[in-house]
């Protein structure tokens, strides 16, 4: 939550700037600001609203400088405004900082500031780190931020620029995360890699209580104790263009694309020739053998791919498998030990409930595998193992691309372990090993029939438009299924609610005659996931009890299942023939791709939806 960006060379920081925080826009866009040093003094330049409103301000009059910072936010403490928003700066004027976390301790540090006559301007929890710094600032900024940061309680990385210095950015970070871009005469400080990559690969992954000191030549690292560090160069291996949107209307509609591609590459580099290699994975064969539970932990969509994973887990590992959201996790006494092995699910890697529930798993002594997008996040890095999805960067706000890698990684590893563990018969596992390699060649099948810009979920997506404003607005989605596509109706809801703030709620079948079937009448839209599986006819059973109050049935099924189409559904949305265990990817594109249209159709931003942030790196 939150993007700083931070610059020193030759070159004039404001447009680098500019362009490094669109490029982060995805972690916060509720205000953004820029601070240079020009001459002796701080130019500083912040407004609420998003980016583009800053860039068109500082269009008509900008700001000069070859070293600056810049920061996009996402609030949490102070409302959205001029000035809330990043840069802060102390009382003087002298230093300017950017920040992304939360101070805990922030009033008992305003209160002492206050008293020992230091002029507060915002809300924020952010300008007490501006006066600490101001405070303990004897001539030496790297110093005055060391002894500030002792002050600190809470998750923060952040920047700083102070005008008598204006040789020197200053980085650090403590449990948000914070890169270096490694320059030619010029360097970089980010949030995220997609910030730096238009200027440089070399990247330095700062660790936790690390400040990184930069010059336009150098980089030093040092610890929170003052201790120079040695932090090797890492080579970034994928594009920008990447992180563009390649011509499509949204990243979000490009992530969606992407995704039989993403699969594609999965299977491909970890299944060769018979047999399934995780080179992170770090778990040994005896270690996994010796497991007596599996744990999941994980948020949002990447919570839904773990739920996935308990299904498939258990079905073919035998293996006794909860899945918890982090959130809740880290906050009761859990049942996890050495025997425990636990999966941690995150595309980003640096979500602050995920990385705070996999440090308490590794408290009662459990082995964390993390299954993670991000290479160098801190979830990868505190785990013991890890396997990354590679599915390159996901800057849509709304997850797509991450959730069916996620699920595809989590077949691979079912996988391996039941070969390990002998739990299902060599022939019935080559022949799922088969169905599941057949899967990106029919997600690529499916997708095709919706490369046309208007294809038949956008004209369902303009029919619910319709009905919504005929039904005054009373309109809203239930998403229904059983057994392993259950999941996909949580998510299915959540992808809606995300972008296009309609209320959505998944449910599994079989629980809505225990209450949810009340909401039953002609308003509410239900998405049926149907497909051929061995709880079908239940399904069936239940779009039967939806008609017989009047409620409206989109019907996810099987292709050529021409039983369904006698059960009067309005809307049928069909995926390939596949065996049920791996229906769950194929699913979720039309599932994605119906919340992408609905939002679309009622205008909304659908890469930046309100009040969200990609990375939620707070709690
Ligand atoms: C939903 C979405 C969020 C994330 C959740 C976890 O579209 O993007 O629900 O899935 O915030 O994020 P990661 O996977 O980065 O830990």
């Amino acid at each position: 939550m939150c993007g700083i960006a931070g610059y020193i060379g030759d070159r004039e920081a404001q447009d680098i700037l500019l362009k490094s925080l669109s490029r982060l826009e995805y972690r916060g866009y509720d205000s953004a600001g820029l601070a240079t040093i020009k001459g002796r003094s701080i130019q500083l330049v912040k407004k609420q609203g998003k980016l583009k409103i800053l860039s068109a301000d500082l269009k008509s009059d900008p700001i000069e400088g070859a070293i600056g910072i810049g920061h996009t936010r996402w609030a949490t403490h102070g409302i959205p405004s001029d000035i809330n928003a990043h840069p802060h700066l102390d009382c003087k004027g002298k230093l300017a900082l950017v920040h992304n976390g939360i101070i805990e301790n922030y009033l008992e540090l305003k209160e002492k500031l206050q008293k020992e006559g230091h002029k507060f301007t915002s809300q924020t929890d952010t300008e007490v780190i501006a006066h600490l710094i101001e405070k303990f600032y004897s001539g030496d900024i790297v110093e005055a931020v060391r002894k500030a940061l002792k002050k600190l309680r809470g998750s923060y990385a952040m920047a700083v620029i102070h005008k008598d210095e204006p040789a020197k950015l200053v980085g650090a970070r403590c449990d948000s995360p914070l890169i270096v871009g490694v320059g030619q005469g010029e360097n970089f400080l980010a949030s995220d890699v997609p910030a730096v990559l238009d200027h440089t690969k070399d990247v330095i992954y700062l660790n936790n209580r690390e400040i990184a000191v930069l010059t336009k030549d150098h980089v030093l690292v040092k610890d929170f104790e003052g201790r120079k560090i040695n932090r090797k160069v890492s080579k970034i291996n994928w594009d920008i263009s990447q992180a563009e949107k390649a011509g499509y209307r949204h990243f979000m509609l490009k992530e969606i694309f992407e995704q039989s591609g993403v699969l594609n590459n999965i299977l491909n580099e970890r299944y060769k020739k018979g047999s399934i290699s995780f080179e992170e994975l770090k778990i040994s064969d005896d270690e996994f053998k010796k497991f007596k539970r599996i744990a999941i932990v994980a948020c949002g969509t990447a919570y839904h791919a773990g739920l996935t994973g308990k299904y498939i887990l258990e079905d073919l590992v035998k293996i006794p498998c909860w899945v918890d959201v982090s959130s809740e996790f880290r906050y009761r006494n859990p049942l996890v030990d050495k025997e425990t092995l636990m999966i941690v699910i995150s595309q980003s890697g640096e979500t602050a409930d995920t990385l705070a529930a996999l440090r308490e798993a590794k408290r009662h002594g459990a082995k964390v595998l993390a299954i993670c997008n991000v290479l160098g996040s801190s979830i990868a890095r505190e785990s013991y193992g890890v396997i990354y999805t590679h599915a390159g960067p996901e800057i849509a706000v709304a997850s797509t691309k991450a959730y069916t890698a996620q699920l595809a990684v989590l077949y691979l590893l079912t996988l391996y372990l039941a070969r390990l563990k002998k739990t299902v018969a060599a022939s019935k596992l080559n022949a799922l090993f088969k169905e599941l390699k057949r899967v990106p060649a029919l997600m690529e099948e499916l997708l095709a029939e919706y490369k046309p810009d208007y294809n038949i979920l956008a004209a369902y997506a303009q029919g619910f438009r319709k009905y919504y404003h005929e039904k005054h607005n009373k309109t809203f989605f239930l998403y229904l299924a059983r057994n392993i596509n259950y999941p996909n109706a949580l998510e299915g809801a959540l992808k809606l609610k995300e972008i296009s703030y309609i209320s959505a709620e998944g449910y599994p079948a079989g629980e809505m005659k225990h209450g949810p079937i009340a909401l039953i009448d002609e308003n509410p839209w239900v998405v049926c996931i149907a497909v051929k599986s061995r709880t079908y006819d239940k399904m069936v059973s239940n779009i039967q009890e939806i008609k017989a109050r009047n409620g409206i049935v989109i019907a996810i099924a099987t292709e050529g299942d021409k039983e369904i189409l006698h059960h009067n559904i309005n809307y049928l949305i069909e995926i390939p023939k596949v065996d049920e265990l791996f229906s769950p990817p194929l699913v979720a594109v039309p599932l994605q791709l119906l919340a992408y249209y609905v939002a679309r159709e009622f205008g909304y931003d659908i890469d930046q939806p309100r009040n969200l942030a990609k990375s939620v790196t707070v709690e």
